[in-house]
């Protein structure tokens, strides 16, 4: 991608500093598009200049977008930004626009942000940026700091048990973060994504089950695994979660953990030769990084 000008909006995240180390490595200009309070992703090569704003103000996306050709958006589309952005690629003749949405918009649950993350997508959807893309990947893991894997591996490292809610034979299909930006970029960069969305997944589908043994095995421990039925832990959920203000659980979260989450991407492979890594690599390379950081 030599010399593309790209706008990184979301670049302080977890997945967007990925996207901006594979995007400098590939040579592109970026400009990484931050608020005030971001921390600046730090880059050991390479340089990409900054501009300050907020997804709230249109004014300060606009100003951003006078200096790109194209955008990567890998915040999220869960917060209602999506028709002040789209209405800013569009007055500044963006050409090219790759959105990252979840594929949790499939979600047969109630699911409290569904609604605004569905919308977003058709506000893209019925855009006039000449080529979209939007990318919904499953969970993103498989760096410290992933939110989702990260506190199961060190679970697992400190319990010989673990206790589950539910049979533990839903299906899941997380992704690595690698995978996800590698993904993000190559949407970008190939003619073949226009105006197209795609669901992308780990490399295979494993039960919850599958997922703590795998976990297991990369930690060389042995763990024990029971499930306790869903219905009274999902009953006594809700009645914790009116007792207080922030609870640590939710109800949705064990209903969410026993639902399918597999999903093909075999499109994305297609058009963009989206080739993840198997959850046992992804997880070997999280506790690795684990292990760095501890080791400073
Ligand atoms: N994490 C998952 O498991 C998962 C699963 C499926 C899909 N996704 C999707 O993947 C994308 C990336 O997820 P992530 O977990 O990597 O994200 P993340 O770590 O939460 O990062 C969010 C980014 O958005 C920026 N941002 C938020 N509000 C903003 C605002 N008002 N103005 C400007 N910037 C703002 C944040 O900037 P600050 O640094 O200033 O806060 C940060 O750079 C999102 O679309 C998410 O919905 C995530």
């Amino acid at each position: 991608m030599t010399k593309e000008k790209v706008l990184l909006i979301g670049a302080s995240g977890f997945t967007g500093q990925r996207v901006l180390q594979k995007l400098i490595a590939q040579g592109a200009d970026v400009t990484c598009f931050l608020r005030k309070s971001s921390i600046k992703p730090t880059i050991e090569s390479g340089h990409y200049k900054v501009a300050y704003g907020n997804l709230d103000d249109i004014e300060s996306l606009k100003a951003a977008l006078q200096q790109v050709d194209g955008v990567i958006y890998a915040a999220s589309l869960g917060f209602g930004h999506a028709p002040l952005v789209v209405k800013a690629c569009e007055e500044s003749r963006i050409q090219k626009a790759v959105f990252t949405s979840t594929t949790a918009i499939l979600t047969q649950l109630n699911a409290p942000s569904k609604k605004v993350r569905s919308q977003a997508e058709k506000c893209i959807q019925s855009s006039k940026i000449p080529h979209w893309t939007i990318i919904r990947p499953t969970m993103i893991y498989g760096l410290k700091g992933d939110r989702n894997m990260e506190r199961l591996v060190r679970f697992i490292q400190k319990s010989p048990l673990v206790i589950i809610p539910g049979s533990g034979q839903a299906l899941q299909q997380p992704n690595h973060v690698d995978d996800v930006a590698t993904a993000l970029v190559q949407a970008y960069q190939s003619p073949n994504t226009q105006n197209k969305f795609y669901n992308i997944s780990g490399q295979n589908p494993l039960t919850f089950r599958e997922v703590i043994q795998t976990i297991a095995q990369q930690l060389h421990k042995n763990v024990h695994v029971v499930s306790l039925p869903l219905k009274p832990v999902w009953m006594l959920l809700k009645f914790y979660e009116k007792l207080f203000k922030n609870p640590k659980f939710k109800a949705e979260q064990v209903l969410r953990l026993n639902e399918n989450k597999a999903f093909d991407h075999s499109e994305a492979k297609k058009d963009f030769s989206y080739s993840p890594i198997t959850f046992k690599k992804g997880i070997e390379i999280l506790i690795q990084d684990i292990e760095r950081h501890k080791n400073g």
